[in-house]
């Protein structure tokens, strides 16, 4: 019997292959399993690769007897109990780079959308309306964006916003003023970022401190009219409280791909003509899912053969 890998979220076809390929490896794929399912069978497996459906509690866990390494097809791994794995033995593999690229495009889109309202002028044209005047935008030159959370996704989201000609001030604990003067952009506190911001966008991980850190005293804080928009996490703003803002015309509307709890759609926040959304899209390409899928693929391979892996 060979090393035993189960995927049990979609991942690319084109991306596993060099599991495929591999001669020593016995691939299941179980993305059609009940959770049920899942914990009966996840003992007879020596690898476990996700993306960020899969919920690998610590009660799963301590099902995998055999489980040697767990993959995850992204960047977060907010969907896994890295200290039960850890206590248990088990390496947890990201791949932090393959989806980046995406995830900045997707948020620049979600922010021209929301600016310009073309997901709310679709639906009136699809339901026979010609109104010109209800869906007048609001441009993003000489806008001052905050970028909260400036690592990978963050940058390149910065990179763009310029080439709209959008001034930037980021909050990250770890941007150096050095860094932000070559980026051409401004470092500033998280009450500068509210205080200074027409458009605030979020790319921090989900952690202990960034769980509602957009919060009813954030929003309080922001200028009036400010557009939120959350690529990032579910779980970093208070859904409640974005309610409440957007209904206080605080907030004048924001742009949401990610939720606390997912799937999302029986939600007051969806029946605010304010909000667009997208079904967690960010890494949704032919590109990112390819190459994030590789790079997990490959650790596993590498963590098999006893070498190094890449993205521990
Ligand atoms: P990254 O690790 O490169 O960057 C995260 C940055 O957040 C780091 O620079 C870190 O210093 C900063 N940070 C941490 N705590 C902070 C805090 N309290 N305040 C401000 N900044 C803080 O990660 P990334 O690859 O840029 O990903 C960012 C987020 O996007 C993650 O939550 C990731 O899961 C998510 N993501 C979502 C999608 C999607 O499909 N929507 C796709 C890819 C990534
Ligand atoms: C990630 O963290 O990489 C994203 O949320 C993408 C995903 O899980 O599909």
């Amino acid at each position: 019997m060979g090393f035993r890998v189960l995927i049990a979220d979609p991942l690319s076809q084109e991306g596993i292959t060099p599991l495929l390929e591999s001669e020593e490896i016995q691939l299941d794929i179980g993305i059609e399993w009940t959770n049920t399912e899942l914990f009966e069978r996840i003992s007879e497996y020596d690898a476990l690769i996700v993306r960020s459906q899969t919920q690998v509690t610590r009660a799963l866990i301590a099902k995998a007897t055999h489980l040697k390494i767990i993959g995850r097809a992204g960047v977060g791994v907010d969907n896994i109990d890295l200290d039960a794995a850890t206590e248990q033995g088990i390496i947890v593999v990201n791949a932090p780079n393959g989806n980046t690229n995406s995830a900045a495009e997707h948020t620049m889109a979600m922010m021209m959308a929301l600016s310009r309202k073309i997901p709310q002028a679709y639906l009136s044209l699809k339901n026979k309306q010609w109104d010109r005047k209800k869906y007048i935008g609001k441009e993003l030159k000489n806008k001052t964006l905050g970028i909260i959370g400036f690592g990978r996704i963050g940058a390149e989201v910065a990179y763009r916003a310029k080439g709209q000609r959008m001034r930037i001030i980021a909050y990250d604990p770890f941007l150096t003023e050095e860094q932000a003067s070559k980026l051409g952009i401004k470092k500033g506190s998280l009450e500068s970022v509210y205080a200074q911001a027409d458009l605030i966008t979020i790319h921090t991980p989900l952690l202990k401190e960034t769980r509602y850190l957009l919060n009813q005293q954030a929003f309080e804080a922001m200028k009036d009219g400010v557009y939120i928009i959350n690529c990032a996490r579910g779980g970093i703003i208070d859904e409640a409280a974005l309610y409440d803002a957007i209904q206080n015309k605080k907030v004048a509307g924001a742009a949401l791909d990610v939720f606390e709890e997912e799937p999302f759609y029986e939600h007051r926040l969806l029946e605010l003509p304010e909000i667009i959304a997208t079904p967690h899209l960010g890494a949704s390409t032919v590109e990112a899912q390819e190459s994030v899928a590789i790079d997990v693929s490959e650790d596993v391979i590498r963590f098999m053969r006893g070498e190094a892996v890449h993205n521990p």
